[in-house]
């Protein structure tokens, strides 16, 4: 008889997959080829040198488990890097290797999230968020971001601080946001991490798209004095095509990363040996990060040049990530539909996958729709004129 652990009924998978499920049935029952701007991963292969070092790896055996928090050179490579970069001295003690970035995050939520406890998200967010967040019982509570024509997204830090109770834990920061594009203001950020520091909260600060940036100035958080309360993810899986590799990282003080050590060896033992090693070459192969940001900003452009073409839609360019997250309330309206809706309908007629802003909690989202630029200029181009064809159609 199964019988499984209460909390999990509050757990639900990633919905973003069940578009993709649609778009294989229209694809089989239509005969059309569909165009997916539904993707969250690059479309470029991992770097020859990574895969190398990780072949080689595997040619002389280095298949056994590793230490929990990953191997040495790999903590001291992301140490270095990150110290070089950021220009605060960061140590190998600091540096937890993890399965995937998600890992990370569930781990940060795991250790400091209790039940009762508030953990304040950005309205839309990453769907696991919360997810996580209402597995172990906490609450999350939503900062809205903005949008204006002129001005993109935003975040208002009064909001923010209009949110925090006696119970907020934790806030949790993406940057470069999932699924708006925004690439945070740096004095916002700055804001944040003062307004975090200030009421002594958890910053998980989520920079797994840092190197996705084409306007305006990058800041991270660790550039703030972050030893007290900051929880830093990041991972290999976006900036050198690594998703189905699993390495992700966190960074905090000893004591957090300590903890951390304790968890994965009572959760997966460690990350994946030979996978290590191969990401120790990526920190060689930043040209060809370099090429592919050139690449993606040229695939934004031709994205926004396109979306501004059709009647009824509002779009912003996007500063950050590979996403841009148009406005169609006014198709929306006419047509009578949600997000939902509307995105089956452009999978349906247009042959053409997007992703509902709906499935982005908590409910800024639902006039929106999420386009991934992860694919060729060509097929962003078609795409975009299908659906063109399709929303002027619903708008009569
Ligand atoms: C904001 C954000 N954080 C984390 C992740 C997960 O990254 P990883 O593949 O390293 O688990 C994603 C992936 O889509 C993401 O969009």
């Amino acid at each position: 008889m199964e019988n499984y652990a209460s909390s999990l009924s509050r757990l639900t998978g990633e919905s973003t997959l069940l578009y993709q499920e649609i778009a294989r049935n229209v694809e089989r029952t239509k005969g059309i080829k569909t165009i997916n701007f539904g993707i969250g991963q690059p479309d470029l292969p991992t770097p020859q040198r990574i895969k190398e070092e990780a072949k080689s790896a595997l040619d002389k055996g280095f298949t056994a488990y590793t230490p929990a928090l990953g191997i040495d050179e790999l903590r001291s490579k992301i140490a270095e890097f990150l110290t070089q970069k950021y220009g605060d001295r960061i140590s190998k003690e600091e540096v937890a290797v993890t399965p995937g970035a998600k890992t990370a995050l569930f781990l940060a939520f795991l250790m400091y999230v209790n039940p009762g406890d508030e953990v304040i998200l950005f309205d839309p967010s990453f769907y696991s968020y919360a997810e996580v967040i209402n597995l172990l019982g906490g609450k999350p509570v939503y900062v809205p971001v903005n949008f204006d024509q002129n001005k993109g997204f935003y975040v208002d830090s009064n909001e923010l601080l209009s949110k925090i109770s006696q119970r907020t834990k934790m806030i949790v920061y993406n940057n470069p946001h999932n699924p708006t594009g925004m690439n945070f203001d740096s004095r916002l950020g700055k804001e944040i991490a003062e307004i975090a520091r200030d009421r002594r909260l958890i910053l998980l600060a989520d920079e797994i798209y840092d190197y996705f940036v084409y306007d305006g100035e990058f800041r991270s958080v660790l550039q703030e004095p972050w030893r007290d309360n900051v929880i830093y993810i990041n991972g290999f899986s976006k900036t050198f095509s690594m998703t189905g590799w699993r390495l992700g990282y966190i960074v905090a003080r000893k004591e957090v990363i300590n903890k951390v050590g304790i968890l994965a060896s009572n959760i997966y033992t460690c990350p994946t040996s030979f996978a290590q090693r191969g990401a120790l070459a990526s920190f060689d192969t930043f040209d060809e990060v370099k090429k592919m940001i050139d690449l993606f900003k040229r695939r934004r452009d031709a994205m926004y040049s396109e979306l501004i073409k059709i009647k009824g839609i509002r779009a912003y360019k996007s500063s950050g990530a590979f996403y841009m997250f148009p406005d169609f309330s006014e198709v929306l309206k006419t047509a009578g539909l949600d997000s939902k809706g509307l995105a089956v309908k452009l999978i349906e007629d247009a042959g053409v996958v997007t992703i509902p802003g709906e499935v982005f909690p908590e409910k800024m989202g639902r006039n929106f729709l999420r386009l991934s630029f992860a694919l060729d200029e060509e097929k962003i181009k078609e795409g975009i004129s299908r659906m063109k064809t399709v929303l002027e159609k619903l708008a009569g």
